[in-house]
């Protein structure tokens, strides 16, 4: 198909990030988030160790890399948020749909995401003033947490409110001034507990648990979750790589900006899960608890663990942190969009969205509790909106996204923006080849395959 005639980017004068440390550090913050933290760990622990973490690899290299550059040279091409990119690449088509289905995914994941991290920071709370001792039956007191009615609401309204704050303050001095003072503090506390978790007595079963493939138990609902755990985990799916990569400027490398964040995203889950794994081997616990894992096992783990009580606040301090910098990203994907299309200032933007959002997300915080006899195909209603998001929007939003890429705006155009400022990074034959072919197959194929294990049974 043609080039939309565009050859000036579309909203000159757009605030940019002040500098590429900031847009990487930005948009590590945005991938690094309850997916590296919680549901990397989790998944790894259900899905039998080392061949997920296999299988999860391939996944990042093959589809999360070049969707990762796509998007963000959508964003840059455009200088739109995501809607708007799709509107002014395809003018009198539908591809705006993708856009509008993005926006509508990040409100969604955004008000069940802030329902766990204030789960998070009530968890930094009581860890903090002791409420987690010893002797503590930490099942009851997580289940006890999150079927209480005001307690989790309380902590989702204080979550919702710092992101609101932080996005409020726009883009260079909310998102990059706050990713640039809590992402170097992320990484510290991360490396703080590998060091602690890999060298307690008995921590080499864990590790052999996590880095020993076993392909004996792979199944569909494996690949699926590996591929969706992608998704997630790089923010991808969703315009929200777009909506970042339209606060780009022209001059920047971008193909080794999207390397970097990719490549700091998988390190982060990669030790979330060396933080975590040898740790409950080392002490006796078992590694299939779910979604439990971090708040019920770890909470366990700490308490038995000489310094426990410091470690327990580190790693609750890196959830909230991890947590925040991508809530904030999921709300950028909504406000952009009302600031660019709407013409609301950012500041009401953020406020009602923020508040839409926070209300969105009281079912699920209901879901264990007073709402807990609504389930849809089994799932609670924070497993709902967690299923319906990961496992259908974004697959479907990164699938939808490679054919808009390869086969009409045009693998061509692509790697012509794409490469425009690269130092030798360059977007090529291998990336059109994963977009055009492997990109869409493979997704149609795990996504269809998981949606029908799921309504299957
Ligand atoms: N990448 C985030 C995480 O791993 O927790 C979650 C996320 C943020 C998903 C932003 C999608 C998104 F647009």
């Amino acid at each position: 198909m043609s080039e939309p005639k565009m050859d000036q980017r579309i909203g000159q004068g757009r605030e940019n990030w002040a500098s590429q440390v900031g847009f990487v550090l930005a948009a590590a913050g945005s991938a690094i988030g309850l997916g590296n933290i919680w549901r990397f760990p989790y998944l790894t622990g259900t899905n039998g160790g080392a061949a997920f973490v296999v299988i999860y690899l391939a996944a990042i290299i093959f589809f999360g890399y070049p969707i990762m550059i796509t998007e963000m040279t959508i964003g840059r091409k455009t200088q739109r948020n995501a809607y708007g990119a799709f509107a002014a690449l395809s003018p009198g088509t539908n591809w705006w749909l993708v856009g509008a289905l993005g926006v509508l995914t990040g409100f969604v994941i955004l008000s069940y995401y802030s329902v766990v991290g204030g789960w998070g920071v009530a968890y930094l709370f009581k860890t903090l003033v002791g409420m987690l001792p010893k002797g503590t039956d930490f099942a009851g007191a997580f289940v006890g947490h999150i079927t209480a009615t005001w307690e989790p609401i309380f902590w989702h309204a204080v979550f919702m409110g710092v992101t609101t704050a932080i996005i409020a303050a726009g883009v260079v001095k909310g998102i990059q001034r706050w990713s640039e003072i809590l992402m170097p503090m992320l990484a510290m506390s991360l490396i703080i507990l590998v060091l602690r978790s890999v060298t307690l007595p008995g921590a080499m079963a864990g590790i052999s648990f996590y880095l020993k493939p076993d392909f004996s138990n792979v199944t569909a609902k494996t690949v699926l979750d590996a591929l969706s755990q992608a998704f997630f985990s790089l923010s991808l799916g969703m315009g929200c790589m777009i909506t970042y990569g339209s606060y780009v400027s022209a001059e920047e490398d971008l193909t080794k900006s999207a390397l970097y964040v990719v490549s700091m995203d998988t390190m982060a889950a990669l030790f979330a899960g060396l933080a975590i794994l040898p740790a409950v081997f080392a002490l006796g616990f078992e590694p299939g608890a779910g979604a439990g894992l971090t708040f019920i096992t770890l909470p366990a783990v700490f308490a038995e663990m000489p310094l426990g009580g410091f470690f327990g606040v580190v790693f609750f301090f890196l959830l909230c942190i991890a947590a925040l910098t991508s809530a904030i990203s999921l709300l950028e994907v909504v406000v952009a969009y009302l600031v660019d299309e709407k013409g609301w200032n950012r500041q009401r933007a953020a406020i009602l969205t923020g508040t839409a959002c926070f209300l969105f997300g009281l079912p699920t915080t209901l879901g264990y509790g007073a709402l807990s006899h609504i389930t849809f195909l089994g799932m609670d209603l924070l497993d709902t909106y967690d299923w319906i998001t990961n496992s259908i929007c974004l697959p479907l939003g990164a699938l939808l996204t490679a054919i808009f890429a390869a086969y009409y705006w045009g693998t061509k155009n692509v790697a012509e923006e794409a490469n425009r400022g690269s130092t030798g990074m360059a977007v090529g034959a291998w990336w059109a080849f994963l977009i055009r072919y492997v990109v869409p197959v493979a997704i149609a194929i795990i996504m269809l395959s998981g949606i029908y294990q799921r309504i299957a049974g």
